[in-house]
This record gives C-alpha cells, structure tokens and sequence, in this order.
C-alpha cells in the first residue's frame, strides 16, 4: 500500500496514465516542475522523461527517498545528487520496446519509400498527371543501430526479415549475430542507415555532428528515436540542406515540443512528435510499472526496475 499524500506526481500526464495513477494512488500534484513545492514531507516523486527533476526541486523536499520515473530514458534525473542523497530511482524498461520498434519501423519506410508524400499526392490529384518519383528499397541495405540495448536488439530482430545486414555501435561488443563496430565514425561510413537507440546524457552528447553525418553520406539515412541530445542539431539541418546525407526521420529533439524550425522547412525529413512509447497498451504498461516500483518501495521490497545509480 502507497500511504496517501506521500507521493509527489511531478508533471502533466497524459489522461489514459494519469487515470491509472489515480486508480492506484492519491498523488499531490505539481504540474508545473519549476512552480512551487506543494507539500515538503513527500516521501517519493513519480515523474516521467519530459520533466527534469533538477536538484533544486529536490533541495525542497527533504524527505524524499525515492523517484519513480515512468520512461526507459532517466536522462531528466540527477544521477550524482541522488547518489549523495541516497535516493533510489526506478525506470520502465523492456515494457515499450515493442512499441519503439513499431513507430522505428514506420519512421523508417515513412522515410525510404516517402509514404507522407505520397499520401499527399493521392490528396492533392497529382497522380494523374505525373508519376510518383521512385523511392529507395531497404531490402540490401546496411542498417547501423547505435546502442544495442533492449530496443536496440529487439529492433535488429524485427530488421532481419527484412533482408537487411545489421551491425552496432555501443559502448562494448556483445554476444550478438552482428558485427560490432567499435568506432562510430566506422559504422557510420559502411552504414546505409544509422538508427539511434542509446540511451542520452553526457555520454553520447552530440555524438552525431558533421563528420559522422559526413561518414554516412549522401545516400545514407539517419533515424533518431533515442534522445534529441544525442545529435548536434545545427550539424545535422546543415547536412540535410546541403544533402550531405540522403535524409532523417526523428521522433526526437533537444528542445520538445518546440524543435528548431529549420527542421520544418526541409523536404527531407519525417518528423514525429516524440512518439515511440505513445499507444495505449503501452503507456498504461509504464504507468503500472512504474507505480509497481512505488509500492514496492513503501512495502520495503526491492523495486522490479531499478536504476543504477
Ligand atoms: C522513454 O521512455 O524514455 C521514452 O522516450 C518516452 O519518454
């Protein structure tokens, strides 16, 4: 049991989560994370990717033990404070790999095949005068996957059947069917497409910028479904407008829900609102994960998904 008032939801969710929140718990809410702290003896935070939870906020709360966050990235999370504190944190991993895989696929044909387009030429009766130009196959196609975690393998396994060769970058090899390119530079130039499934944070900060976008090519795709952080945003508008690469799908931004408008004005994107965990199955999953982690913390269980900190 989640003793009432000792949970601080911080942020707005959307209303299928936040229906399940309310079924199984009693939150105090603060929406805005940057407004005012609403009640100091909260024991815990449940909060999701979109909000920070910045040490200030947790200066405020002195009680607090523990953050439930309702996503697989924890990129929003003081890791270093929470570490000083003796805070522990849960994450919703291996719930919303299916549906990541899903829109990554989607984003992926969107982009070689140009559905978007050419759903837009159907509408707008272009059909009977021109012909739709010719598209790119992917069957043939070297995909590079950047992070080989739970998504990224799941994300392999869904690729194969596709008559696809698949090879990784990440922070070490693993016992995997593909071959492991230690240098990302490397990958990128024997990649036709470079997928982004790692995590974000200071590790993979701006690891995608003009050179690696270079290595790609102007025939090589890049599909972004991990964290906005992870690509230097000025490098890669650059490299789309010069097509220095082919083109980009990305269902993620540095600065959401307000991307750079350059990206909206290029005609070689698919862009996605931050989609990848958004369907209903999914979203509900997450929320009963992540409050599993919370009960387990208030029962003095050891939480189903913890972060290491
Ligand atoms: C996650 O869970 O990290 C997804 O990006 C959704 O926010």
């Amino acid at each position: 049991m989640i003793p009432v008032n000792s949970v601080l939801q911080v942020g707005f969710f959307p209303e299928i989560m936040q229906l399940e929140i309310d079924r199984r718990l009693v939150p105090v809410s603060m929406l805005d994370p940057k407004g005012p702290v609403p009640d100091r003896n909260v024991k815990a935070i449940l909060t999701r990717p979109s909000f920070t939870i910045n040490p200030t906020l947790l200066d405020q709360l002195p009680e607090i033990k523990m953050i439930a966050c309702c996503g697989v990235g924890y990129d929003n999370l003081p890791l270093d404070y929470l570490k000083q504190r003796g805070i522990i944190a849960s994450n919703t991993p291996g719930v919303l790999n299916d549906a990541v895989c899903e829109l990554t696929i989607g984003l992926l044909f969107g982009l070689l095949r140009k559905i978007p387009e050419a759903h837009q030429f159907v509408l707008q009766k272009t059909w009977a005068a021109e012909t739709f130009p010719f598209t790119t196959s992917l069957a043939g196609k070297k995909v590079g996957i950047v992070g080989m975690g739970r998504i990224g393998q799941e994300l392999a396994a869904r690729l194969l059947p596709f008559k696809v060769e698949i090879a990784y970058h990440g922070p070490s090899s693993k016992s995997l069917p593909y071959v492991f390119f230690p240098s990302l530079m490397d990958l990128a130039r024997e990649s036709d497409v470079l997928i982004l499934t790692c995590p974000g944070g200071k590790a993979t900060e701006k690891i995608i910028n003009t050179s690696i976008l270079n290595a790609l090519g102007p025939k090589g795709y890049l599909i972004n479904v991990a964290r906005g952080s992870v690509v230097n945003e000025d490098d890669l508008i650059s490299a789309l407008q010069n097509k220095v690469i082919a083109g980009a799908a990305l269902d993620v931004f540095e600065n959401e829900p307000n991307p750079k408008p350059a990206f909206l004005s290029l005609s070689n994107v698919l862009l996605a609102p931050h989609i990848g965990s958004a369907t209903q199955e999914t979203r509900q999953a997450m929320t009963n994960l992540a409050i599993d982690n919370l009960e387990a913390f208030f029962n003095h269980q050891s939480l189903p998904t913890p972060i290491s900190i």
